[in-house]
Parts: C-alpha cells; structure tokens; sequence
C-alpha cells in the first residue's frame, strides 16, 4: 500500500486514480454480422450533410427544401428497392439486447415505415414522423403519421419512451427534448457504415453530449449488414 510515514505512524495516501466510465458498451454480435455487397456510403453527399447537422447543427429551410425534395422523389420507389429479408434484424436486436419495449415510439424519419409493423409489435403507440410527405403517403403500415421537421417536431416535451432513428439524421437537441426521462434513444444503420446517413455509437454520444443534452450511456452491436446503439440518460 503506498504511503508516508509520520512521526505518529504510517499513513496511507488517499487513492487518486479514478476508474474510467464507459459511455457506450460494445457487445459481441448474436446474429451473423456480414458485410453489405451494395456500394458503400462512406462518400455520399448525404454522410457529409449527416455529419454537419448532428455536430454543427447546420440545418435550414433551404436545407430541409431540398432533402425533403430528394426523399419525395425516392417515396414511389422506396419500399421495393429498400425492403428486403433481414433488413429490419439490427433494429430487433437492438430492442431485445437495449431492453427497449412498451409505450410510445417515435419512428424519426420513417419513411414508409418499413420497421413500423415491427415496432407495433413491441410498444403500445407508434407514431411514423416524416419530412417528406410522400414518404407518408407511400407508408405500408398502419400507425399514425405525422408530416414534420426533425428539426422542430411538432410534439411535446418527454412524450417519447423510445425514439427510433434508423438512417436518419440526428438532431440531438430536439432528440433529447422529446424524449422521456427514462427514454431510449435507437439508432440504427443498415448497412453499418456503408449507410450513407450514418454515425458510429460514439459519435451518435458525441453528438448528444457535445449539443449540451447531458449525459448518454448505452450499448452498441452489430446484426446482419446493420449496426444499432440504444442510448439512455446516465
Ligand atoms: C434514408 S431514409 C430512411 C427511411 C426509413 N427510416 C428506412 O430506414 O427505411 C431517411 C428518411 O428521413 C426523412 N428525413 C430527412 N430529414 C428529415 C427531417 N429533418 N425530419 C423528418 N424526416 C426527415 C426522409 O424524408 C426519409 O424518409
């Protein structure tokens, strides 16, 4: 034990290192991991506009214009090109391994709302929001819809239990705003980082902790092509 000693006896130095917290815990895969054989998202005009929302906030009306005039345009096309066996497998393994059930999910830019019959299955109330109304207007399931900005939702502060982003830009404030105290954040790529709207887990952290939302712990995995954090308040 280190220490001094005085003239009255031995004194033991007060313990100075501190044990480092782990802000997203990274798990082994329980599903096949593999690699997308579609191309690679990594240079897509749409990771870099990913990375300047969710770390410079840099989204306005001329901005939500045009992605909102990109993904109309996809809507008619969407479901065939993107619905696929074992695209929704990252995003159930993140609810079953995150712990994340019941209440009301928010699924963020949704779509047409290719995982919302799956969310049905697992919370009471699922609510598709979506900038591009078309999107909505091709939507395949049949929850509640709601034509909005990301950036400004139409909706009341901790009403979310689970607020669900898969291929999705991150606005952390607005994230943090809506979502429950106790609320899970589900992130989720699928193709992992061959998605062209994609962040690692820690940087989906970063950018909650950088905007000033507080403190976010989690776990993170990958399943099939995908990967997915669940993402809580400390
Ligand atoms: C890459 S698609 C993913 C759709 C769906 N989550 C999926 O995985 O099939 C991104 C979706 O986010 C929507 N989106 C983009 N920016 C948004 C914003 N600021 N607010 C709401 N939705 C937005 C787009 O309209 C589009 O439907």
């Amino acid at each position: 034990m280190p220490g001094v000693w005085h003239d009255d006896g031995f004194a033991p130095t007060r313990a100075t290192a501190t044990v480092a917290a782990v802000p997203v815990v990274h798990l082994d895969p329980v599903h096949l991991a593999t690699t997308s054989d579609r191309y690679s998202g990594a240079g897509h005009p749409m990771r870099a506009v990913t990375r300047s929302i969710a770390f410079e906030g840099t989204w306005d009306d001329d901005r939500s214009t045009l992605v909102q005039g990109i993904f109309d345009d996809l809507a008619p096309d969407w479901t065939a090109t993107r619905d696929g066996p074992g695209r929704a497998l990252p995003l159930l393994d993140a609810l079953d391994r995150g712990g994340v059930a019941g209440g009301t999910a928010i699924d963020l830019g949704s779509g047409t709302g290719l995982v919302s019959g799956h969310l049905q299955e697992h919370f009471d109330r699922v609510v598709e929001v979506d900038l591009s109304f078309e999107m909505l207007r091709h939507a395949i399931a049949d929850s509640p819809r709601v034509n909005a900005d990301a950036a400004r939702l139409p909706l009341p502060t901790g009403v979310a239990d689970a607020l669900v982003l898969m291929n999705m830009f991150l606005f952390p404030v607005e994230v943090a705003r809506c979502l429950a105290p106790s609320g899970a954040i589900v992130w989720v790529n699928s193709r992992a980082e061959d998605t062209p709207i994609h962040l690692s887990a820690d940087e989906v952290l970063e950018s909650l902790t950088t905007a000033g939302t507080g403190d976010w712990s989690g776990v993170a995995s990958r399943a099939g092509e995908g990967s997915w954090c669940v993402l809580r308040r400390c």
